[in-house]
């Protein structure tokens, strides 16, 4: 059969953003963490989705880490883009920022990364393209990922063999 054609990454990049809402918020007036997550989830599928163009399933969220609260009416901006691609699974990276919406000014929040797989119409596993890193930064978000991957396999090994 012949091998798919790699894919840039710009081709399946997602950018979403969002106002904070009511009943997005905690008694602190900021933004639940489950919000988040589900935003990250939501963007990060549309960018599996997009790379394999078949129905795609998280398998997997990395470690998770809030590093600054969004208040009620702030700006979130959700930024996911397709790492790394290995048989049947892709390591989507989403990087989460806030904006003031009075002043402009941005900050970091969290950033996550997951793992998707591409289904067939069977719900089984199915190939996907490669990746095609052409910039700096995507080659970079490459070689992360494939360290992430190694040690996301190692450490299940591990499990395994412990239980
Ligand atoms: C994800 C899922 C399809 C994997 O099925 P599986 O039978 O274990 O598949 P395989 O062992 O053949 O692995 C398929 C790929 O998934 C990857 N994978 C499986 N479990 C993983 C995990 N926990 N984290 C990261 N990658 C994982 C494998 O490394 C493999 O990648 P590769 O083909 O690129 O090498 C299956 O576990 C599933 O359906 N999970 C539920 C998904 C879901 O419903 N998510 C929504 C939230 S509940």
């Amino acid at each position: 059969m012949k091998a798919a054609k790699a894919k840039p990454v710009s081709e399946s990049q997602i950018i979403m953003t969002e106002m904070v809402l009511p009943s997005d918020t905690n008694a602190l007036g900021t933004i639940f963490g489950g919000k988040v997550v589900s935003l990250i989830d939501i963007a990060a599928a549309m960018a599996a989705g997009k790379h394999s163009r078949s129905t795609v399933v998280t398998a997997s969220i990395d470690a998770l880490h809030f590093v600054s609260p969004v208040k009620l009416g702030e700006y979130i901006h959700i930024k996911a883009s397709v790492n790394y691609v290995g048989t049947t699974s892709m390591e989507v990276g989403v990087r989460v920022d806030k904006e003031n919406p009075l002043t402009g000014e941005m900050k970091h929040t969290a950033t996550a990364y997951l793992t998707f797989v591409a289904l067939d119409s069977d719900g089984k596993p199915r190939t996907v393209p490669p990746i095609e890193p052409k910039t700096e930064t995507e080659r970079r978000r490459f070689e992360a990922a494939k360290i992430r991957r190694k040690s996301r396999m190692q450490l299940a090994e591990e499990l395994k063999s412990h239980s």
